[in-house]
């Protein structure tokens, strides 16, 4: 048990002194408190009634000071007592707030710490070629439209100019549904060699004037080789009204390659063969990679063919005439591209395979 000390000396300064020691054993034992008990421990120190500090203090000093000492003594008692008591319960609040401090500091949750990343994905290179090339139509007021992957011989062929044994038909070998040889030809379901019968399923569902352009994946029997794949994916356009001459085509079609590759890119047309439009042509742009100077990758011609295009055959017109396509008022052009072919270009990539893979490392650089 503490005792405070006698006093001999009465004096101001020896006053001062005496409290002054008190009051630091007072702030070293508050410093040191970290639990309840010896917060208790400390409190009933200083202030039990019985022998307590204060209370040995009041009897010690107050009590034994002289006569002329007892205004001094009785200033600096109470001040002390102050000092004390609000010691004691700064002291208190400081555990209790440090408790809390303790419960939050185990229960904290650091939100700046970097999550589990799980990267989104990003839309595959070929279907964003697809909907930026489907965006420069829109833009000029098509529609998009869609059609079955596995087509009947007649709208993949028949319908389109290309008669049974036709040898346009060879330019195009698919895969046929098994088990249909009882069926007519022209009911015989293969898998779709190219979105052009979708320009018949439009024409039957709409009467001209008609401007749509058609996405879709598409199925030859092509061995995979660095351009060429057996299975992949083209935009058809169609566009049909009156007085729709090549000039249309052409300025359509040069558009939308400046849209799509920039504004110094060039097209120029070939004449060329389709079943379903006459005349027919493939169009060009100036080489994406040296500007029409010639290299490697245009073998050096400066020119990259790009699609097959024309103005729709009148023979197709006939297929659909009940509906209002009547070749002596109406004309159309038509056109087919790869969407491989534009992506392979646009982003420069050097194998069609890439597409397919799935490699994370290729797509990423697409995020
Ligand atoms: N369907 C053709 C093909 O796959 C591409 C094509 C050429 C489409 C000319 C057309 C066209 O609409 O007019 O090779």
């Amino acid at each position: 048990m503490y005792t405070v000390p006698k006093l001999d000396d009465y004096s101001p300064d020896a006053l001062d002194r005496a409290v002054a020691e008190l009051l630091r054993s007072l702030e070293d034992e508050s410093a040191a408190l970290h639990d309840e008990s010896a917060y208790k421990a400390f409190r009933d120190r200083w202030l039990a009634r019985k022998n307590g500090v204060l209370t040995q203090v009041n009897d010690t000093w107050l009590k034994a000071a002289p006569g002329p000492a007892k205004r001094d003594v009785g200033q600096r008692v109470n001040a002390l007592k102050a000092r004390v008591e609000a010691t004691i319960e700064r002291a208190h609040e400081k555990l209790h707030a440090s408790s809390a401090d303790a419960k939050f500091a185990e229960e904290r949750l650091d939100i700046t710490l970097p999550g589990l990343h799980r990267p989104i994905g990003v839309r595959h290179p070929i279907l964003r070629a697809m909907d930026e090339m489907v965006a420069v139509f829109k833009a000029m007021g098509y529609s998009i439209g869609e059609g079955p992957e596995v087509e009947t011989d007649y709208y993949n062929f028949e319908s389109l100019n290309f008669p049974p044994n036709h040898p346009a038909r060879d330019t195009q070998d698919t895969l046929f549904i098994a088990g249909q040889d009882a069926k007519p030809l022209r009911e015989r379901l293969l898998l779709r060699t190219h979105t052009s019968p979708v320009q018949i399923r439009t024409m039957e569902q709409q009467p001209p004037p008609v401007r749509i352009v058609i996405p879709g994946k598409v199925h030859r029997n092509d061995p995979l080789d660095a351009t060429h794949s057996p299975v992949f994916h083209q935009i058809e356009g169609l566009a049909v009204d009156t007085n729709i001459t090549f000039c249309d085509l052409k300025g359509t079609l040069d558009h939308a390659m400046k849209a799509f590759f920039g504004s110094s890119v060039k097209t120029r047309f070939y004449p060329s063969f389709f079943p379903f439009t006459e005349p027919s042509a493939d169009m060009q742009v100036s080489c994406i990679f040296c500007g029409g100077k010639g290299c490697r990758k245009c073998k050096f011609s400066g020119w990259i063919e790009l699609l097959g295009c024309g103005m729709v055959d009148p023979n197709v017109f006939e297929f659909v005439k009940e509906n209002g396509y009547d070749s002596s008022k109406i004309s159309g052009f038509a056109f087919g591209m790869g969407v491989e072919r534009i992506a392979i270009l646009k982003y420069e990539v050097e194998e069609i395979q890439l597409f397919y893979e799935g490699d994370v490392r290729f797509l990423e650089q697409f995020a």
